[in-house]
């Protein structure tokens, strides 16, 4: 977290607003960047995920225009202008496709669209694995809900912001960041259960267990990162085609067991069913009684969905096996890569008093690689996305 406090940073942005457009903002709105307890490459198989809002936010501080001009800057990355005419067809690149991509869906679901300046200030880590794309949509689209007079539930914002990424950005993801960063609970996991695309927020009472969730960005360069996405998924439909069912969810390892796939399949399949079914058990944990003194139970399911990641989906990197290893030999309960993978971030459930260790450790084994040093930082779940100022 900086010293800053959100509203200050929020006032802050919108009088650099004020500068930057010669008036003041209509208002500020903020989307939190995603962590996920448990549930990696569920989301796009009709299954299960345990993802979460961190502290580190997107924030747009916007004002309508009377013309059909966009203005969009940023404070980390530059200047953009378009019309709302580019939105259609046009391949924008960038930071500035996921402000218009969620304009683009906005106004394909039937908003009532005008030009706009936007200022965007960003603290969510960018290629960390901890979604800095969806926060933006789902921050934009939480200003145009608003501003265009388009009210929808958070729910369908996050699909609006979905569709934004595959539509425009040109990513297939699933729902999983959007949704969280649109529905995330201060002290919660949301439960999502993906088929009915409905979730339960789920307390994680970490301060009371003695606990904090260490994120190590590895910093390791995303490498075939989308291809590789289109293709995991590509793979676990045709399994699911072939173990004759709608999607992995409906799988269990005792059919797998006995379907003739393809060893590539049989292994893609595995994490799902068995990703999905550490998920329920995550979920049993959390809602046993007493769950604080309990919650140290996670790490084992923590550390083999990374095993699972790596050995039978395959998404893992050097990077990531090193900083996963290196945090569960100091001292973490578990630990596991977080998001699609490829690069990205670590996810460690570590004691409090044990955090200092598992950090040097992580460190020490970056510098015996000679690789950059990773950034090192805990995450607490926070709010989704709303009107900050
Ligand atoms: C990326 C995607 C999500 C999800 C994860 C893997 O973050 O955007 O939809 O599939 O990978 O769990």
């Amino acid at each position: 977290m900086t010293p800053e406090t959100d509203p200050e940073r929020a006032r802050a942005l919108a009088r650099r607003f004020e500068q930057r457009a010669g008036c003041a903002p209509e208002g500020v709105w903020a989307a939190p960047g995603r962590a996920n307890l448990i549930g990696e490459h569920t989301d796009y198989n009709a299954g299960f995920a345990l993802p979460f809002g961190i502290e580190q936010r997107a924030r747009v501080a916007v004002r309508r225009r009377p013309d059909p001009r966009l203005r969009l800057w940023s404070e980390q990355a530059g200047t953009i202008e378009l019309s709302l005419s580019d939105l259609r067809g046009q391949r924008i690149s960038g930071w500035a496709a996921y402000v218009a991509g969620a304009a683009w869906a906005a106004i394909e679901a039937g908003a009532d669209a005008t030009g706009f300046d936007l200022l965007l200030d960003s603290d969510v880590p960018m290629g960390a694995g901890l979604s800095s794309s969806a926060a933006l949509e789902c921050a934009t689209l939480a200003a145009l809900a608003e501003l265009w007079n388009f009210p929808r539930s958070p729910l369908e914002l996050a699909r609006l912001a979905q569709r934004a990424e595959n539509q425009v950005a040109g990513v297939p993801c699933g729902l999983m960041d959007q949704l969280a960063a649109m529905c995330a609970r201060p002290a919660h996991v949301l439960w999502v259960d993906f088929e009915a695309v409905s979730f339960t927020p789920l307390e994680l009472p970490l301060a009371e267990a003695g606990l904090e969730l260490l994120v190590v960005d590895t910093r390791a360069p995303h490498q075939l990162a989308d291809g590789a996405y289109a293709e995991r998924r590509q793979a676990c439909q045709q399994a699911a085609r072939a173990l004759g069912v709608e999607a992995l969810r409906h799988a269990d390892l005792e059919s797998l067991g006995r379907a003739e796939l393809s060893p590539e399949w049989r292994r893609r399949a595995r994490h799902v069913i068995s990703e999905n079914a550490r998920v329920l058990r995550a979920v049993e944990i959390l809602r046993e009684a007493g769950p604080a003194a309990r919650l140290g139970r996670l790490g084992p399911l923590l550390s083999a969905s990374h095993a699972s990641l790596r050995d039978d989906f395959e998404v893992s990197v050097p990077h990531l096996d090193v900083a996963q290893a290196a945090a569960e030999a100091a001292g973490a309960l578990g630990a596991r890569l977080m998001g699609g993978g490829f690069g990205g971030s670590v996810l460690a459930l570590v004691p409090r008093a044990a955090r200092d260790a598992v950090a040097g450790a992580v460190l020490d084994a970056f510098g015996e690689h000679g690789w950059a040093a990773p950034a090192l930082f805990s995450v607490r779940p926070a709010a989704g996305a709303e009107r900050v100022l």
